[in-house]
């Protein structure tokens, strides 16, 4: 009885040793990229299919992936109440002010910078002066926010961020509006202080005094 277990053992381990050599034999022998015999193939070229499109197999109607509802919400997204028009930057301008506490302004501003870094120093430069490796070539380069843009009001900054202006895109699908607002404080920083209008007393004195000439 032990002799029979030893010769089917033996017998075993031959054919063992017969199929690995077999197996390594195999491969990489006429063509290196050649990925050997495919027992089945449709585990290793799954058809691709084309997203939101429909596809029938035989009987079956299969939808790839069904587009959303009309009407559906993106979770999380926060609605904008100023048109991309000339109008609507001008309301944004007048009546639009940063929602983020102004106590935590250093916060912001950091965080801002730090958003300032990845989407928007390329072209408007490091201190905002619209000379960034990408700016400088435009064939309208960015105004300088300490120069042109030093009295731009935060409400038409946070509109040019999110619609776009001229050469800039918008930044909408990047950047939610709390961090268009951080980066607004960060442009704000890099305005530096605005400047203080002309006095519109002397001005309205100029008038009268001219008009007697
Ligand atoms: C592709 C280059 C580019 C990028 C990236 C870019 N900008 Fe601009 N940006 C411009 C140009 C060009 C203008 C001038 C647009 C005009 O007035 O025609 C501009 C204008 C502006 C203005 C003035 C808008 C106004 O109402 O006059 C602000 C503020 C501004 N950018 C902020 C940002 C911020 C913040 C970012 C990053 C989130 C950013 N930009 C990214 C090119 C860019």
């Amino acid at each position: 009885m032990k002799k029979h277990y030893t010769t089917i053992k033996l017998a075993c381990s031959v054919a063992f040793a017969g199929l690995l050599m077999a197996g390594f034999t195999s491969c990489g022998k006429k063509d290196a990229n050649s990925p050997g015999v495919e027992f089945m193939p449709d585990m290793y070229r799954s058809p691709s299919l084309e997203y939101y499109s429909i596809h029938t197999i035989g009987t079956d109607t299969i939808y790839n992936a069904k587009k959303p509802v009309k009407g559906t919400v993106a979770r999380g997204y926060v609605p904008y109440a100023y048109a991309n028009t000339t109008e609507g930057y001008e309301q944004a301008g007048a009546n639009l002010h940063n929602p983020l506490a102004v106590a935590n302004k250093a916060q912001w501003e950091a965080e801002g910078e730090v958003l300032y870094g990845k989407f928007c120093v390329h072209c408007h430069g490091a201190t905002g002066g619209g000379d960034g490796k990408v700016g400088g070539k435009l064939p309208g380069p960015p105004p300088a926010y300490n120069g042109t843009l030093k009295n731009l009001p935060e409400g038409k900054i946070f509109h040019s961020i999110t619609y776009g202006k001229g050469s800039m895109g918008s930044h909408a699908s990047q950047l939610t509006q709390e961090e268009r607002w951080k980066l607004v404080y960060f442009v704000q920083k890099l305005q530096g202080p605005k400047e203080v209008a002309a006095d519109s007393t002397a001005k309205g004195n100029a008038k009268p005094a001219e008009a007697k000439k």
